[in-house]
């Protein structure tokens, strides 16, 4: 196989979740860009439009979408199976959804622990039992899941997200040893500081409950960040879409930190 055809993904076909906006966007663009041909996941029917038609399709590909809720896993699933059973099989999952609410972990509720788990973990193993068959089928599969440095070191004040990450990380390394005999990887990318609204989110969150404005809690983070800016979701997706291409074939079980080397443990 040439250069090329190593990074490149002609021929094969993309699930991107959590893709209207964002990391999972900037995933399923890189994916497209390289030749795979896309389905993007999220729930606002008019935003999956709209990111579908910007995808590139310069291998003549035709990206699709599917308007689905992590919120219900059950009905996530079905959907996804029905999809499958219609369009084929496909060879690259990528498992991301929005994060779970910042705060204390002593603040917060049952239910947001047991909705955090549904969204990020049950999702991720629905998902994966029902593209599994045609990836071993296709003899190519490679899932990858957007979680957070979180899983190297927890950060403060989001409590939820630090628990239900571990959970993913875990189910994942478990994952990839059981699939690794088909050819099929399991890898987690770990963003750090990525400007995108869910991080808008957090620091107007945090600002308002340490009493300080915006532009302090960004420059914070920023000082935080060996690189001194925050990551795009490009720079997250650059590393998607290695994972997910040819040359990546010798790499499953690992947690991968995009993050301007913010994480100080190995
Ligand atoms: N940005 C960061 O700095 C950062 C750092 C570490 C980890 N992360 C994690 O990486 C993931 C992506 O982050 P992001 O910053 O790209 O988030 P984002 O900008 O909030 O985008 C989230 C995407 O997920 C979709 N989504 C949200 N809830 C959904 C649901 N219930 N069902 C289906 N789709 C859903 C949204 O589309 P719809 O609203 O159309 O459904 C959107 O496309 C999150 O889990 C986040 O916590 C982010």
């Amino acid at each position: 196989m040439d250069v090329i055809g190593m990074y490149g993904l002609a021929g094969r076909r993309a699930i991107a979740c959590g893709s209207t906006q964002g990391i999972g966007r900037a995933c399923a663009m890189q994916f497209a860009r390289l030749g795979a041909e896309v389905t993007l996941v999220a729930r606002d029917e008019a935003a999956l439009r709209r990111v579908r038609d910007e995808l590139p399709a310069g291998e003549g590909q035709q990206h699709r979408y599917l308007c689905a809720d992590f919120n219900e896993p059950d009905a996530l699933a079905e959907k996804v199976r029905a999809y499958l059973a219609e369009t084929g099989p496909v060879q690259i999952l990528l498992n991301n959804s929005g994060g779970p609410p910042s705060g204390p972990i002593l603040e917060a509720k049952t239910v947001d622990f047991v909705s955090a788990f549904a969204r990020h973990v049950l999702c991720n193993q629905l998902l994966v039992q029902a593209v599994l068959p045609g990836m071993k089928e296709s003899g190519y599969g490679r899932i990858m899941n957007i979680i957070s440095t979180s899983v190297k070191e927890p950060i403060p004040g989001l409590g939820v997200s630090n628990t239900t990450r571990w959970a993913v990380a875990a189910w994942a390394k478990t994952l990839a040893g059981e699939v690794a005999k088909y050819g099929i990887t399991v890898n987690n990318i770990l963003p750090g500081y990525t400007d995108t609204a869910r991080l808008a989110e957090l620091i107007e969150v945090k600002a308002q409950r340490g009493g300080i404005s915006e532009d302090a809690v960004r420059h914070e983070m920023i000082g935080k960040i060996p690189m001194g800016r925050l990551g795009t979701p490009e720079e997250i997706a650059a590393a998607a879409g290695f994972l997910a291409s040819p040359a990546a074939s010798y790499v499953t079980g690992i947690n991968l930190p995009v993050d301007g080397g913010r994480t100080g443990s190995l």
